[in-house]
């Protein structure tokens, strides 16, 4: 076992001083003179480094590797947690605890950031072009869909006195959506069909196979080879019946989980928004906004300081654009908020459907900018703001704000914030949204107006005495939670590392509970793993239900098992693993016809997979909803259809009418959501 120096031997001298290769204490890897950190690994070769930190002194804390991931997290997932471990703050922000015999634990969230930036330091950059996605875009994108934003003041109170009116149970109900006002006798079949015959104006560029290849490349989580199932025979999912610890017990009365996805066009002030409503409510130090304000203003960024509480890589801050989902979290007096910042630009809008897709409801940012919103609506044929809108109604997000921002650049006009919402509120309600479900905030994200208290511009305030968006979020109707069904835990982040045999992974539980100790399956790759720690923000906690976004540190299980994509389920209650599906779909507004045979991206929770489409079994009535006779070879805009979809590998899958989490699709090709849909039938069961 490593025991910590105590003395004060300079911490950058070490290598200098035993020249010539040395082995990993931790992997036995042999590596090279001038390596600081294992190659493999990427624990230093210094090992008091991780320990002259403890102390907390600005020194060690500047000399300490900011790649060091590896060896922290095996740190914390194998040393035993003790009563007697104390919180540790270092004076660059990273938290942790030290045991009673020196060790340090750190915060599952810590070890992922850190692991994930441990993992970035192989891509090699090369200068930015939008409309060229560069290996760095492609990467960034497919190896870190997210983030964890640690920047927060932990002692931070929660908002209080927030005033709750008008609340009902959120229903998750299928996709009902519709294109009423261009062809409104096609409402039934959609409401049936579940899915939106709107238009989404995106022209992207498709890196999918490219960002495929670069993670089998780059990804260290591996691909499981001859799986050998450890699972027990499938038991009916009919005879589950929930525990008493996963029903809501003494905690009932506790604030519950709100994932609040933040989505909108590119540039429409999403991430300041954020960085905005975090420092308002006190969850950003001054300190930490000094820095950011000093930092984005000496690099010519000033007025993203804000973004940046969100934006936190190199990349995105040099670019001003979001590229992976950041998470943050604050405290209403109704709910512990997850914030999930979304990326807007067209080129990663497959992260931001792994973000949104474990939304309850959405912040739905728009730029008033004369131009700017319009841009967003799609009159030069790129829209985020109604491809978002769409995507995450047919994610079955039911509530919307719709955050109408940069009121200040439109000198906070009554008559700009009326065309806004008369333009963007028809579209919505094409979409499937009810009138009643959605809210109208108009705010200024950079000069904190109407964010947690009411306007104070009389500009604003002389005709708006509606919600600030505090307010707005806290009166959103409670979501609806599933502890009655067997758990299922789609794996959004895998954070591991092969050679030392540990993986922490996080998502949202969707269906039931899981507590610390218990046993949980692995899907697709049949493995049993134990929970070792579950944390949320950074807290550690004994258990977590239906709708908890939380990290968990799995034990007794090869990494190369665990993939993002995958799904942690009850282990006499395994999840379907299918090769081929049938699909109800939708055809969105495209402009290239499908074909047979076609090839494309299928989204289904956090899984990617090339696809391929084997028959269109039968079109869909535009009338009635009711399959036709017609098979057709092609589908063209609007039409609805069954088809039959051969999957490049195994996904974990559920029948949307079992589950509808795990039941929706969404088809990617040529960087265009081409169709969403739903799964109707997962005719092959692999057996794993
Ligand atoms: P992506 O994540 O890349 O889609 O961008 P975003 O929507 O997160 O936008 P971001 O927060 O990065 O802000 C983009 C620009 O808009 C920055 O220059 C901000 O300063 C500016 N901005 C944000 N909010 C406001 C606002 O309320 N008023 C004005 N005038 N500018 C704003
Ligand atoms: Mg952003």
């Amino acid at each position: 076992m490593f025991v910590p120096k105590t003395d004060n031997q300079s911490d950058l001298e070490e290598p200098c001083r035993n020249p010539g290769p040395w082995q990993c204490t931790i992997c036995t890897h042999q590596n090279e003179t001038s390596y600081i950190s294992c190659e493999l690994c990427g624990v230093l070769r210094n090992l008091s480094l991780y320990f002259n930190n403890a102390v907390g002194t600005e020194g060690g804390a500047k000399r300490r590797n900011k790649h060091s991931g590896v060896s922290v997290l095996a740190r914390s997932l194998f040393s035993p947690p003790s009563p007697k471990s104390k919180a540790v703050v270092f004076s660059d922000g990273f938290q942790g605890n030290t045991n009673t015999t020196g060790y340090m634990q750190a915060s599952l969230d810590a070890l992922h950031e850190t692991y994930m930036t441990h993992k970035q330091r192989r891509v090699n950059i090369v200068p930015f072009k939008f409309d060229t996605p560069s290996p760095d875009d492609m990467v960034s994108a497919g190896l870190k869909s997210f983030k964890h934003v640690r920047k927060v003041n932990a002692e931070a109170p929660s908002i209080d006195s927030v005033d709750i009116a008008g609340k009902k149970v959120m229903d998750d109900h299928d996709l009902v959506t519709q294109d009423a006002h261009t062809d409104p006798s096609s409402s039934a079949k959609l409401d049936e069909l579940g899915g939106n015959g709107s238009s989404v104006d995106v022209h992207i560029q498709n890196k999918t196979p490219v960002l495929d290849d670069e993670l089998q490349h780059l990804s260290l989580e591996g691909k499981p080879k001859n799986i050998k199932a450890k699972i027990k025979k499938p038991v009916s999912v009919s005879q589950y019946k929930a525990e008493p610890w996963m029903l809501q017990g003494e905690d009932q009365k506790m604030p519950r989980q709100l994932n609040l996805a933040i989505v909108g066009h590119v540039d429409s002030g999403k991430s300041t928004l954020c960085g905005r409503l975090l420092h308002a409510l006190g969850r950003i130090s001054k300190k930490q906004m000094h820095k950011n304000e000093k930092e984005a203003k000496e690099k010519g960024k000033g007025s993203f300081a804000y973004a940046w509480a969100m934006d936190e890589s190199a990349e995105e801050r040099a670019r001003g654009v979001t590229m992976t989902v950041g998470v943050a979290y604050f405290d209403t007096e109704n709910y512990q908020v997850v914030l999930l910042d979304s990326p807007g630009h067209k080129d990663f809008v497959p992260n931001m459907i792994s973000g949104a897709t474990q939304s309850d409801a959405a912040v739905l940012v728009v730029d008033a900018s004369v131009g700017s919103f319009e841009s967003g609506m799609g009159v030069n044929g790129i829209g985020q703001t109604k491809e978002h809108a769409q995507l995450i109604r047919s994610f079955g997000v039911e509530n919307l704000i719709v955050a109408v921002n940069k009121m200040d650049s439109v000198e906070y006009s009554k008559e700009r914030f009326s065309f806004v919402k008369s333009q963007l509120g028809m579209y919505l309600r094409s979409c499937g949204y009810k009138e009643s479900a959605i809210s109208w905030v108009p705010l200024s994200a950079m000069n904190n107006e109407n964010l947690v208290t009411v306007a104070s511009d009389t500009r604003l305030s002389s005709w708006y005495d509606g919600n600030c968006l505090l307010k707005a979020i806290d009166s959103l109707a409670p979501p609806r939670r599933d502890v009655s069904k067997p758990l299922r835990l789609p794996i959004c982040d895998v954070v591991s590392s092969h050679m030392l045999g540990q993986v922490a992974v996080c998502g949202k539980v969707a269906t039931g509970a899981i507590r610390s100790d218990s046993k949980v399956l692995v899907m697709p790759s049949g493995e049993l793993a134990t929970v070792r720690i579950i944390e949320r923000d950074s807290s550690r906690l004994n258990l977590a239900r239906a709708g908890d976004n939380i990290a968990i540190g799995l034990q007794g299980i090869d990494p190369i098992h665990v993939t993002s994509g995958g799904v942690l389920c009850h282990p006499d209650y395994p999840v379907s693993v299918a090769s081929s599906l049938e699909l109800k779909i939708l055809v969105l507004d495209i402009t290239v016809p499908i074909l047979v045979g076609l090839q494309f991206e299928l989204h289904i929770h956090h899984a990617k997979v090339s696809a391929s489409l084997v028959k269109i079994l039968s079109l869909l009535d535009q009338k009635t909803g009711k399959a036709s006779a017609k098979k057709p070879r092609m589908l063209t805009a609007r039409q609805a259809a069954i088809i039959e979809v051969k999957l490049e590998r195994e996904v974990c899958v559920e029948e949307f009418s079992a589950l509808k989490a795990l039941g929706r699709a969404f088809l990617r090709s040529q960087g265009i959501t081409v169709a969403v849909g739903v799964v109707t039938r997962v005719p092959e069961q692999v057996q794993v």
